[in-house]
């Protein structure tokens, strides 16, 4: 079984960046910049934000942090962004989601520019993506493509059955795998919360993306023995014997799963890293289309 681990894959890919990143400022121009936006003080999502911030200074990029409390109108969020649309420093932005019941989540990816959004949300990126354009693709499935490049899993032929049609996940997941990309060219199957025989399909994946957010969904007894898994939960589960008082939690039983599986992502310290590298990448190349590089 082959651990797929995200410390060393991301590393690879952060090392790459950086080193691309070091000539160019050794050739005088300016560094990369992500805009990141918090509305609020979710836990989980301060501690993602902090590390997507954290991981843009260890490859050279700037970064800022704005911040709004959870009462913010929609519409001083929507001048934030367009401000920084405006803002010809400013490479890459995101909002971390979830946003607070009254903002239209809609709304703010849509008024992101599309040759700044580096989360690949906005409808523009997502349509290119469907047709096989150049795109900015989600962090997430962008991630895992690079995971699969980088312990060069193949692909080509098999199925793969995503479980989860999120926006963020789950269905530009399915749209990779099945494009005809260096590591797609799968046949996919894509379940969800209506697909009554989740269990049958899911035995019949060669390689399974389990992003539904149920830790524990994925058991031994609904995968294939030589499977490749890749866990996409992180959900934080209630435990008072950790000093923060939870674990974080992946989609996947873990052990049970992992004495049948080819390769298996762990959680944490699978998937999780590689979507900040997706998310570095992103912003990368906002950053050279801007500079015309
Ligand atoms: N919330 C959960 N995942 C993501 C992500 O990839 N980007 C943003 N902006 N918010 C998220």
């Amino acid at each position: 079984m082959i651990l797929l681990d995200g410390k060393v894959a991301s590393a690879a890919v952060k090392e790459s960046i950086k080193q691309e990143t070091d000539v160019l400022l050794a050739n005088g121009k300016r560094a990369p910049h992500l805009a990141a936006i918090l509305v609020g003080n979710n836990g989980a999502s301060e501690t993602y934000v902090a590390s997507k911030v954290k991981n843009c200074e260890e490859v050279g990029f700037q970064s800022s942090l704005i911040r709004f409390d959870s009462d913010v109108d929609e519409e001083t969020l929507l001048n934030q962004i367009i401000q920084l649309n405006n803002d010809t420093s400013v490479d890459g932005i995101l909002v971390q989601l979830p946003l607070p019941k009254h903002i239209s989540e809609a709304k703010v990816i849509e008024t992101i520019s599309p040759n700044k959004d580096v989360d690949g949300f906005h409808p523009i990126n997502a349509g290119k993506l469907v047709q096989g354009l150049p795109s900015f693709i989600p962090a997430t499935p962008y991630g895992i493509m690079l995971m699969l490049e980088h312990y060069n899993i193949q692909t080509k032929g098999k199925h793969a059955v995503v479980i989860g049609r999120s926006n963020i996940v789950g269905r530009p997941m399915s749209i990779l795998l099945s494009s005809n990309l260096p590591y797609g060219n799968c046949t996919v199957t894509l379940c969800h919360s209506h697909t009554p025989n989740l269990n049958e399909l899911c035995l019949q994946g060669d390689i399974v993306v389990a992003a539904l957010g149920r830790p524990g969904f994925v058991k031994a007894e609904m995968v294939k023995e030589g499977a490749v898994i890749i866990d996409v939960g992180i959900t934080r589960v209630t435990d008072e014997t950790a000093k923060k008082g939870f674990r974080i939690k992946g989609d996947v039983a873990f052990d049970e799963v992992a004495a049948k599986a080819a390769a298996i992502t762990p959680v944490p310290g699978g998937v999780g890293l590689m979507t900040i590298a997706g998310l570095l990448k992103n912003t990368l190349q906002a950053y050279k289309a801007s500079i015309g590089v």
